[in-house]
């Protein structure tokens, strides 16, 4: 986004989450509450009109949807202006890691909040208020795939970052047990290479503000 725009806002209502982003000249990082008066997002995010883009990955289905969108809406330069969510799903190693994999995500189904049903959703059935971009005669979800390379400890991380696996470790829950963690080693090991191509389906819905 750096690369393309003068001006980017980073907002995030963590202040971890906001550590760990990169750090670049033209992007100003601003930790934002769940829900903000206008005149606070005035003050410390865009002023009315001004903004070309809004980007979300992997987060609106949190969020107040009523409010954000009031809020995008009110951000947003009329008619052009966009709003472009993604959300991603489970990654893709090989079959005998993505076995292992889905054991565990089927396990850790009581620590997945409510509204990772979105997700599982593909987004298809967010609510999205927005008018197909130039070309396109819907807003989506348009599937897209990304790739990582990772070592079998990348991707533990991965996995480690996810909110089920945090929600269950503050129940007292390990998610990635001993046993779980040798059924991954041996799965990682069983094809060549430690490191591995992950494949993340990406889908994305978009749209702009309209009149
Ligand atoms: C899976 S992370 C994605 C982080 C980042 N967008 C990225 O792609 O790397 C989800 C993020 O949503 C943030 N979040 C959760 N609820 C939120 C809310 N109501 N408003 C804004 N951010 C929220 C969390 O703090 C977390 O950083």
């Amino acid at each position: 986004m750096a690369g393309v725009y003068k001006n980017v806002v980073g907002t995030d209502t963590s202040k971890q989450q906001l550590a760990f982003a990169s750090k670049l000249p033209n992007i100003h990082y601003v930790q934002t509450p769940p829900n903000m008066p206008l005149s606070n997002l005035e003050r410390k995010v865009a002023q009315h009109e001004t903004v070309d883009l809004v980007t979300v990955a992997q987060a609106i289905h949190w969020f107040d949807l009523p409010t954000f969108y009031q809020q995008v809406k009110w951000v947003l330069k009329k008619p052009n202006g966009v709003l472009a969510v993604w959300c991603y799903l489970e990654p893709v190693v090989n079959e005998a890691v993505d076995t292992v994999y889905w054991k565990l995500y089927n396990e850790s189904g009581p620590y997945w909040d409510p509204a990772r049903k979105l997700v599982d959703d593909r987004y298809r059935s967010i609510d999205f208020p927005f008018e197909p971009v130039d070309g396109m005669d819907h807003t989506g979800p348009f599937e897209f795939v990304t790739e990582r390379k990772m070592d079998l400890d990348d991707y533990l991380t991965y996995i480690r970052s996810r909110a089920s696996y945090q929600t269950a470790k503050s129940k007292g829950v390990e998610l990635l047990s001993k046993d779980v963690i040798e059924n991954f080693e041996r799965a990682w090991a069983s094809e060549d290479g430690n490191q591995k191509v992950v494949h993340y389906p990406v889908f994305l819905r978009i749209g702009k503000v309209g009149i």
